[in-house]
């Protein structure tokens, strides 16, 4: 069965949107639905480099994250998700252009620009925004165990503030805000009620 449908997670690292992209993923396979699951940054060229950025403590000035992650998505809409959506298929999302917005805008460049820069590209605009809401304290403590291995760039307590802020800031008619700090199965029935009215 297919059902063309674009959904996005969003949230600070640790608020538990990959957790709940699977969740979500694996739900509407279950119910015969052709479904996609993408995350950006990507594991292409683009991509790759960025994660290899994040895993070093100098990050590139703004403008050039900026611009990595424009390139990023430009792939991933062209390769993975305009097919994806022109075949019908349901995409689940792990980060999208709010993304863009919350991090490029906590690290000094205007939110509204960025997400001026990402409608200029044309890229699709999705139906549904899942923003997972914790606060840094509780994402960081969340993550802790993965930060062992290096602290990565935007992983910084004060850093999610300022990104929070922005995504909160951001929350328009197709966003829809989850107190993140509740157990993991009762987010995701929040989740899939609201789906399944979609
Ligand atoms: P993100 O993709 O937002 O960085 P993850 O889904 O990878 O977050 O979750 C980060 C960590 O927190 C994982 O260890 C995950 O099992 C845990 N986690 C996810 N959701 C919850 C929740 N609602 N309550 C407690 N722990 C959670
Ligand atoms: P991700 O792998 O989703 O991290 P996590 O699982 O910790 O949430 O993303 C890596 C980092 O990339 C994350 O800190 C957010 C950042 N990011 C941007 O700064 N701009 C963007 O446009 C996107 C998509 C991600």
């Amino acid at each position: 069965m297919k059902r063309r449908l674009f959904i996005v997670f969003e949230g600070i690292d640790g608020s538990g949107k990959s957790t709940q992209c699977d969740l979500l993923f694996g739900h509407v396979v279950s119910i015969g639905l052709t479904a996609v699951r993408l995350a950006e940054p990507t594991d292409g060229v683009w991509g790759r480099r960025i994660r290899n950025m994040l895993k070093e403590n100098e990050m590139a000035p703004a403008e050039e994250q900026l611009r990595l992650f424009l390139l990023d998505r430009k792939d991933d809409a062209e390769k993975n998700i305009i097919p994806a959506l022109n075949g019908d298929a349901i995409v689940i999302m792990d980060r999208y252009y709010y993304s863009n917005a919350a991090y490029q805008g906590a690290a000094g460049i205007l939110p509204e620009r960025i997400i001026a820069e990402n409608r200029k590209m044309r890229f699709p605009e999705p139906d549904r925004v899942y923003f997972i809401d914790v606060p840094p304290e509780v994402a960081i403590w969340r993550v802790s165990g993965r930060m062992s291995k290096g602290k990565e760039v935007f992983e910084k307590e004060s850093f999610l503030r300022k990104v929070r802020e922005i995504f909160l800031s951001l929350a328009d008619e197709r966003f829809i805000v989850i107190d993140g700090t509740r157990d993991i199965g009762e987010i995701f029935e929040i989740i899939k009620r609201d789906f399944e009215k979609l």
